[in-house]
């Protein structure tokens, strides 16, 4: 048997009582649910919980760090979505800086490729050319040159709001003040990382230590720590450096290549990776990435995996984005580092969408320079595949910014008498069965268990009112995640609706609001008009708040621009409920940019469930939603125009065409109708032609289509 452990949690530790071992755990314990909170946010669009208590594990780690300075920096210190430190002023990226999609095996390289090729209809395999990099373990910045003078420097923070570092990097030698040589753009973006060489890093550490003072897991760490001084004077004394490969917000661009665009940036003075190499097969990049990866010790430079960028510039255009990746360069990453550690226990959590997620309790070990004390273990199925018993030794991996995960079981050290983990058919916050199902989300191994308490199970429904009241749904001031704890637990508000007839409930209560511990009249009035305000709402918040599973912030948004009003929207998805998968309606909700199967089919799952229907007639008994304001970036021919495409087009991909269309301001439909305004038909066009020409509809070609769009 596993030896029973008898420790406090410190979990439950106020700061102030912990010790500094506690004080290791506790904070790698923080670090690694903020990873995988950013994780959800940044990169699945899907929030678990609200940025209240987002920012109180955050506040949590920074008052363990006052209160404990010398614990080494970790975790935390290398999120992708550390929001912008206290201190630094805000700064708005004019252009997004976005994050890329990542390869890790030979075959998800091929797959780019061939998905590049087909995008752009390019036949010959070899059609292409890929611009192959080091993937530079720092951290990115962009630099805005005005008249090729340095004006602003900013930390990526989470791609759209970052820090302004200008006095900072202001330090760095090899960053120019001005740019030098001709062509100079009046506004320049310059787009890169910052990161410090390991030798330098290590004597950094060296003299960090002889003074007593905070030294760096790794040099990665050190350069964020480097930069993120509040004293530029800091930055100044330690040794960070810079390579440019991208750009954001530009008045003009020097050359049509990424290439060239970097040889410009080179020749006006800014420091360019000597790495780069040109390709035009997945066998060369593939080349490259093994070349590149023997030579990783002695770079110069912490490298986590290489890019692959589609080098011309008008193919980039064509290929654009999708959610925060773009489609024309994809990371392809380094084996992950892996270490090997004990299985405490496994804990079940219940999600706000009701999943029960096995978490991994380990004794605390370092893995790639940072300290793991948990590992996701996805689902029931992973556990019995990887036969994984509680007391044994594990093999964990992490890999860059995502959560640690068990690779394997070293099954000789098993502890006699250890059982094979049960996991449990009723859900642990509620009691309610929790039933397989199948699920499609990327990090899920294809099944999941689910609670089917709904709106009755605690950890739902309490989890469900924190994302309904969340910043970027209701946003009801005054109505944070504490209060919705508090009166949930009071029977005061147990559903959505039940917010809106709080103040009617409590002008009959017997125990009013305002006369409880902590809460006069006067914040209680407050608070009734702060809910009164927001009887009123925005399309695309209501949807976000709905909680409807893989429906996020950016989901929510293209479903509010595609329908206009929620009316729209339910009437769509209803239509799919009837038809069913095959149905045109379901197609006409997949064709939606941004939108994919995994949406359709979780929209087609709220609507099909009675408790939900039943609890949104509520809310929308108390609640207008109003109409999706269009904000028009374009001025195009087809913009508010209805376009279907229909036959074999041969000019572009449909995808393509469906991109390029949305981008100018239509919308495309599946299907015609009286509200069609083009039919874009290629070869062998057939019952949507016919009836296209019957509605009077106007049929383009293929070169007409393009005709009208250049116009
Ligand atoms: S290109 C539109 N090139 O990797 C995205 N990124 O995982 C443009 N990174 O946020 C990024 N080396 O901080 C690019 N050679 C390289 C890179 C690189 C490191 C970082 C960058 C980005 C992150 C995405």
């Amino acid at each position: 048997m596993a030896k029973k452990v008898t420790k406090r949690d410190p979990s439950r530790v106020p700061v102030d009582k912990l010790t500094i071992g506690e004080a290791t755990v506790e904070r790698e314990r923080l670090a690694a649910e903020i990873a995988h909170h950013d994780k959800v946010y940044y990169q699945s669009d899907s929030p678990e919980i609200s940025d209240a208590d987002y920012d109180a594990l955050r506040r949590r780690v920074a008052e363990i760090e006052k209160r404990f300075p010398n614990l080494e920096l970790g975790l935390l210190d290398l999120l992708v979505g550390a929001g912008p430190a206290e201190g630094f002023k805000k700064v708005q990226h004019s252009v997004p800086m976005l994050s890329l999609d990542n390869a890790f095996s030979d075959e998800d390289v091929q797959d780019f490729v061939t998905r590049v090729l087909r995008f752009l209809r390019i036949n010959d395999p070899q059609g292409l050319e890929l611009s192959a990099e080091p993937k530079i373990d720092g951290l990115s910045i962009s630099m805005r040159y005005e008249k090729g003078h340095l004006a602003l420097a900013a930390t990526r923070g989470d791609g759209a709001e970052g820090e302004n570092v200008t006095e900072n990097i202001r330090t760095i030698a090899e960053i120019p003040e001005r740019l030098s040589g001709r062509n100079i753009p009046s506004v320049f973006e310059a787009r890169g990382e910052i990161y410090m060489r390991p030798d330098d890093f290590q004597a950094l550490n060296q003299k960090q230590a002889a003074i007593g003072a905070k030294t760096f897991a790794n040099p990665r760490n050190a350069a964020a720590g480097s930069l993120r001084q509040l004293d530029a004077a800091i930055t100044a004394a330690r040794p960070l450096r810079f390579f440019a490969y991208t750009w954001g917000e530009v008045t003009s661009l020097p050359a049509d290549t990424q290439q060239g665009v970097v040889e410009a940036m080179r020749g006006w003075g800014l420091p360019v990776n000597p790495d780069v190499e040109l390709c035009r097969t997945t066998e060369e990049l593939l080349d490259y990435y093994h070349r590149i990866g023997e030579r990783r010790a002695s770079l110069g430079y912490d490298i986590d995996g290489v890019v692959y960028k589609v080098n011309r510039l008008d193919y980039q255009e064509r290929l654009g984005f999708v959610s925060r990746s773009p489609r024309w360069a994809i990371a392809h990453k380094f084996p992950a580092e892996q270490a090997v550690t004990l299985l405490r226990d496994i804990e079940i959590q219940v999600g706000r969408t009701g999943s029960l997620t096995p978490v991994a309790k380990l004794e605390p070990v370092t893995v790639g320079g940072v300290v793991v004390s948990n590992a996701t273990l996805h689902n029931e199925d992973e556990i019995a595949r990887k036969d994984i018993h509680i007391g044994d030794t594990v093999v964990v991996q992490r890999a860059g910014d995502v959560i640690p995960q068990i690779v394997s079981v070293i099954k000789e050290k098993r502890p006699s008498g250890a059982e094979p983990f049960i996991f449990p058919k009723i859900c642990p916050a509620c009691g309610s069965h929790a039933v397989r199902e199948a699920d499609e989300s990327p990090d899920s191994g294809g099944v999941v268990r689910r609670c089917t308490g709904g709106l009755i199970c605690p950890a739902q429904a309490k989890e469900r009112l924190k994302h309904f009241v969340s910043r970027l749904a209701f946003d009801i001031e005054g109505l944070g995640e504490e209060k919705i704890e508090l009166f949930f637990e009071d029977g005061l508000i147990r559903r959505p609706a039940d917010i809106f007839t709080l103040e009617a409930n409590d002008k009959k209560s017997l125990t009013q609001l305002k006369n409880r511990k902590g809460m006069g009249a006067k914040s209680v009035e407050k608070l009734f008009r702060a809910i009164d305000a927001r009887r009123t709402i925005g399309l695309e918040r209501f949807i976000f708040a709905l909680g409807i599973r893989h429906v996020g912030e950016t989901t929510a948004k293209d479903l509010a621009k595609a329908y206009q009003t929620f009316e729209a929207l339910r009437a769509a998805v209803e239509a799919a409920v009837q038809g069913g998968k095959e149905s045109e309606a379901y197609a006409d909700i997949d064709a939606i940019e941004g939108i994919g199967e995994t949406v359709v089919d979780a929209l087609v799952d709220f609507f099909s469930e009675p408790h939900n229907v039943e609890a949104l007639d509520d809310l929308l008994s108390h609640v207008t939603v109003t109409p999706y304001v269009r904000v028009q970036a374009t001025d195009s021919p087809i913009t508010g125009k209805t376009v279907v495409f229909t036959g074999t087009l041969e000019r572009f991909s449909r995808n393509e065409a469906k991109a390029t269309a949305e981008r100018l301001g239509a919308k495309v439909a599946g299907s015609v109708s009286g509200k069609t305004d083009y039919l874009v038909a290629g070869a062998d066009a057939g019952s949507k032609l016919a009836k296209a020409r019957e509605a009077g509809v106007t049929v383009l070609t293929e070169d007409e289509w393009l005709d009208l769009i250049k116009g």
